[in-house]
């Protein structure tokens, strides 16, 4: 693997460590993990603009962790408002759930501002500045004007809306501008690249299609748009695989389960996720199959989330709601169809009930990717077990083996639940985790990560004079229309 840049400043929401009760600890999350190893070798700083309650500097790194501390009315409104409330609702398609506030969008300018500037105060000369997600959009071209010699990336890690959703938005056109103000744009999948594309066409900026990427001129340099699917720590979740420990774990939960199939869905509490969804299509299979209602158990793993925004807190109740109604239709004092467990579980409990189970249950109604799909498949240490994936997750356009479903589709979605726990498994469900585990073998994080690097470097390294772009430009098809 190349060793990074010896100047890389990330900027991302959350801090990579947080106080917790037992002392510091290092931030959940594949991102995290992917970065971490990066940095150490750069040695070089990460701003986090603190959408945890309590982010903290790490003194034993041997990097810089600067955490900004922000007034908190102005956090609440920057991340609970424009960023949960607005911006993620919008990219995920959930247009009622948007609300546009200007103080919220004064508070996602000021924070983008603040780490704009401290990413500025900290990049050394020529140093690449890799910011992250929807959260802090505005910061590339802000720190563009402040530092032009710096090298910018950009990671979009959600949905890329659909041109005519982003009309909602009352300031489309200024995060549009703010993305641009990077080098290289990274989206998880190609759809989200041709949404990117629809949304130039409709905003009349103007670019050139290279194959499947994007190049928007931005006088004397480009701005590049490309697909970079994201994976997981394949070596990491493989070898949790293969820990007797966690083996013994994976046969204890199934012995307690009462020794039938087990279900197993590990989301976010989140109302893009279709848990509410997925749980009423598991209710309607235990109303249609006795041979459900005796041997299929689905586990919830529900991580509390966003609990600060009204939309989270309603779901988080809803759910709870429906799993009661089930348990209380049909459930018994020896047996349970649904386990909710409400809470966050470490990597090693999380490798016990991906081992555990017979099926992994992933249908959310609209996800940027889904690690999770690739979590189950990277732990299983033979192609055994089955992935029921949603085709509205981006991981359904890179896991093609998986059995695809519509989380739309009631009875579609009871069904193919029904399919992924009730049938024997058979050669082609072999074949198709064996090549499930191919691909997720190639889509590592780290190589994700070292990639988009790589690729930045390379892409401001071989920048296309501007006038020559124009040029090119004026002469190809005319490709944007106006509003
Ligand atoms: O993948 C999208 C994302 O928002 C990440 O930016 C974030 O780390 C994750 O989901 C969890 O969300 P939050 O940081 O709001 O808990």
């Amino acid at each position: 693997m190349k060793t990074p840049s010896p100047r890389l400043v990330i900027v991302s929401a959350r801090a990579p460590f947080v106080r917790t009760s037992n002392g510091i600890a290092r931030a959940p999350g594949g991102l995290i993990s992917a970065l971490l190893p990066l940095m150490r070798r750069s040695r070089g700083t990460w701003i986090a603009t603190g959408a945890d309650r309590d982010p903290c500097d790490a003194s034993e790194v041997p990097f810089r962790v600067r955490a900004l501390s922000l007034p908190s009315e102005i956090r609440a409104a920057w991340y609970a408002g424009a960023s949960n409330g607005a911006l993620w609702p919008l990219a995920h398609g959930f247009l009622e759930v948007c609300r546009f506030r200007a103080e919220q969008a004064r508070a996602y300018l000021e924070v983008c501002r603040a780490a704009a500037d401290a990413a500025a105060e900290h990049a050394p000369r020529h140093a690449v500045v890799w910011v992250h997600d929807y959260q802090l959009a505005l910061v590339p071209a802000l720190l563009r004007a402040r530092r032009p010699d710096l090298t910018i990336g950009f990671f979009w890690h959600i949905p890329w809306p659909a041109a005519e959703s982003l009309r909602v938005l009352p300031w489309a056109a200024e995060l549009v501008e703010g993305i641009l103000g990077a080098d290289l744009v990274g989206l998880h999948v190609p759809r989200y690249v041709r949404a990117f594309h629809d949304t130039l066409d409709e905003l009349g900026v103007a670019y050139m299609s290279e194959g499947s990427s994007i190049v928007v001129p931005k006088g004397e340099r480009t701005a590049r748009i490309e697909t970079w699917p994201i994976g997981v720590d394949v070596e990491g979740w493989a070898s949790l695989g293969r820990d007797e420990n966690v083996a013994a774990e994976a046969e204890r939960i199934r012995s307690d389960l009462g020794g039938g199939r087990v279900l197993v869905s590990v989301d976010r509490m989140d109302y893009a996720k279709g848990i509410v969804e997925r749980l009423e299509a598991f209710e309607r299979l235990l109303e249609q199959s006795s041979e459900a209602r005796e041997r299929v158990t689905l586990v919830q793993i529900g991580v509390p989330s966003r609990e600060t925004v009204a939309a989270y807190r309603e779901l988080r109740q809803r759910i709870e709601a429906t799993v009661g109604r089930i348990q209380g239709r049909f459930g018994s004092p020896r047996r349970k169809p649904v386990h909710l467990f409400a809470r966050t579980l470490d990597a090693t409990e999380l490798a016990a009930y991906y081992l555990a189970a017979d099926a992994a249950i992933v249908t959310p109604k609209r996800d940027g990717m889904n690690l999770v799909a690739f979590e189950y498949v990277a732990t299983r240490p033979r192609p055994n077990g089955r992935l029921l994936l949603s085709t509205f997750a981006g991981a359904a356009d890179v896991l093609s083996e998986a059995h695809l479903v519509n989380p739309y589709d009631e009875d579609g979605l009871a069904s193919a639940i029904a399919d992924v726990a009730l049938a024997p498994e058979t050669a082609s469900d072999s074949a198709r985790m064996a090549a499930l585990k191919t691909r997720v073998s190639r889509l590592s994080v780290e190589t994700w990560a070292s990639g988009f690097l790589a690729r930045l470097e390379q892409v401001t390294e071989e920048r296309v004079p501007a006038r020559e772009r124009q040029m090119r430009l004026a002469a190809s098809a005319p490709v944007s229309r106006a509003r």
